[in-house]
């Protein structure tokens, strides 16, 4: 696949960076006063300010904020190439997750796998990564073939669709019969929607220059532990279900009751499986259905491409049900979808902390400060993306994968923190477009589609497609 997760903490480099700390130099950016007037804009539209911000000042800038404001960082470093991407997430000793966005979260969600740091997340990745080889994906199989009959049998007799709507239908019909081992779609949906609702006040708090603590009986704080309290119990409720029924069987909740890491032995207690239940439920939802949505939107304008698709499938998988090897011979239809996640990346930023002062790129950086590689802006940076608003899925050619570095395209991260769930998604997905693609031709205007961003991006408004039986 395309994530570069092999690379490795490097501590050596990260001393010698430490000592050159003093040496580097400083980072481009706005000024204190001109950031914290951008913290407004910031919260309304952070890709459009950041991409501003980065033709002004150039591909690695920072904000500064005044010292001692209390949850403020000094400095928000914007990393948009793909040197310094890499220095922060191959890394894990100068930069730690954990940033104000980070600490919303876990108080949230829980100390899950994506939110989890040092020794805590190195356990539970040890435990969790047998859960995610490449067998265990492809016995899902049939779980996202399911999931996405349901939906294309909704199409019959319909000449236009919701694309969000149904590639959420998918999404969440796939990860709930594959984690529940049942269609637990109607169960699922409120906790999906109260962690829609969760992650836009968790980014607003997480960027909010001041934030009252929970306990502050604000309507707002109110509202915040209500959904909070709800999501919990009704997450406990699904997975005590799936606990009971899961004798003999195969989902990843019966996975996790059996999983146990293996340096130490340790079994997951039953509030961590609630937990990485629920990482599992909010990773993997939204942005595999934002994914799939904009992958029809862009082919949906594009008739000859997306005939060039059909052909494919016919050719690989014929009349019959697809396959996990079938998924793995759909070679133009994966580059459409990795195309699709170029411009329209789900998890479009992530954010670290520093641990210490040090450099990216040879910019003097302190300790304490965030660091943000901005997928959305590096997956347009011309150096690596000539006439980068092209939708082209030559780009993923592998001569021409193999020329560009390959920390220019991260849309399931890198180093050791990328995404658990990229299989996962990556057959999901190619298996949605050969069962639906089979069957429909997709038509849209392939227009711009407002976003909302949260800690995912999603689309702002309806991406509709008409439809014709194909
Ligand atoms: C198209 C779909 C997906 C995209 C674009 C995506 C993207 C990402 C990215 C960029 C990260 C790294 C975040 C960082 O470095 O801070 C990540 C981490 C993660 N993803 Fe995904 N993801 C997808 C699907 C999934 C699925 C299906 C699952 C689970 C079933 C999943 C579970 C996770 C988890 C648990 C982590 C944290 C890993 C760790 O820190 O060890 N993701 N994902």
């Amino acid at each position: 696949m395309t994530s570069p997760s092999d690379a490795v903490t490097d501590t050596t480099g990260a001393a010698a960076n430490d000592a050159a700390a003093a040496q580097g130099r400083p980072v481009p950016g706005p000024s204190v006063g001109a950031s914290v007037r951008g913290l407004v804009a910031m919260q309304r539209d952070v890709v459009g300010w950041v991409h501003d911000q980065r033709l002004e000042h150039g591909d690695v800038f920072a904000a500064r904020f005044p010292r001692r404001v209390p949850g403020l960082p000094s400095m928000v470093v914007y990393a948009c190439e793909p040197a310094a991407v890499r220095e922060i997430l191959t890394d894990t000793r100068r930069f730690v997750k954990g940033s104000p966005v980070y600490d919303e979260m876990s108080a949230a969600l829980g100390e899950g796998l994506l939110t989890s740091e040092g020794e805590t997340w190195r356990g539970q990745r040890r435990t969790l990564q047998p859960l995610f080889t490449r067998k265990r994906i492809d016995d899902y199989t049939e779980a996202f073939l399911a999931a996405t009959t349901v939906v294309g049998d909704g199409w019959e007799g319909r000449t236009e669709v919701e694309l969000v709507d149904e590639m959420e239908k998918v999404t969440l019909g796939s990860v709930s019969r594959a984690l529940f081992g049942t269609d637990a779609t109607a169960e699922v949906a409120p906790i999906v929607d109260a962690t829609d609702q969760l992650s836009q006040i968790t980014v607003q708090r997480g960027l909010s220059p001041v934030t009252l603590p929970r306990w502050v009986p604000t309507p707002g704080n109110r509202r915040l532990v209500r959904l909070e309290e709800d999501l919990r119990a009704r997450t406990a409720r699904i997975v005590a279900e799936a606990a009971a029924r899961s004798e003999g069987r195969d989902d990843l909740v019966a996975r996790l009751l059996e999983a146990c890491d293996p340096e130490t032995g340790a079994e997951l207690d039953h509030q961590q499986i609630l937990e990485q239940a629920l990482v599992f439920l909010l990773a993997g939802y939204d942005t595999t259905s934002t994914a799939l949505a904009f992958t029809l939107h862009e082919l949906g304008a594009r008739p000859d491409l997306q005939a060039a698709v059909r052909v494919e499938i016919e050719q690989v998988v014929g009349d019959r049900q697809p396959t996990a090897e079938d998924a793995g011979r759909l070679d133009l239809t994966r580059r459409c979808l990795l195309e699709a996640m170029r411009l329209h990346p789900p998890a479009y930023i992530t954010s670290r902390t520093t641990t210490v002062d040090t450099t990216i790129d040879g910019y003097r950086i302190p300790a304490g400060a965030v660091v943000t590689p901005v997928f959305g802006e590096l997956h347009r940076n011309a150096t690596y993306w000539p006439d980068p608003e092209r939708f082209d899925p030559d780009r993923f050619l592998p001569d021409a994968v193999e020329e560009r570095d390959r920390y220019a395209y991260l849309p399931f991260g890198g180093g050791p923190r990328s995404c658990i769930g990229e299989r996962f998604a990556m057959l999901e997905a190619s298996l949605a477009l050969a069962v639906l693609l089979r069957r429909w031709q997709v038509t849209t205007d392939g227009g711009a589609i407002p976003m909302r961003y949260g800690i995912t991006q999603r689309a702002d408004a309806p991406v509709r497609a008409e439809l014709t039986p194909a």
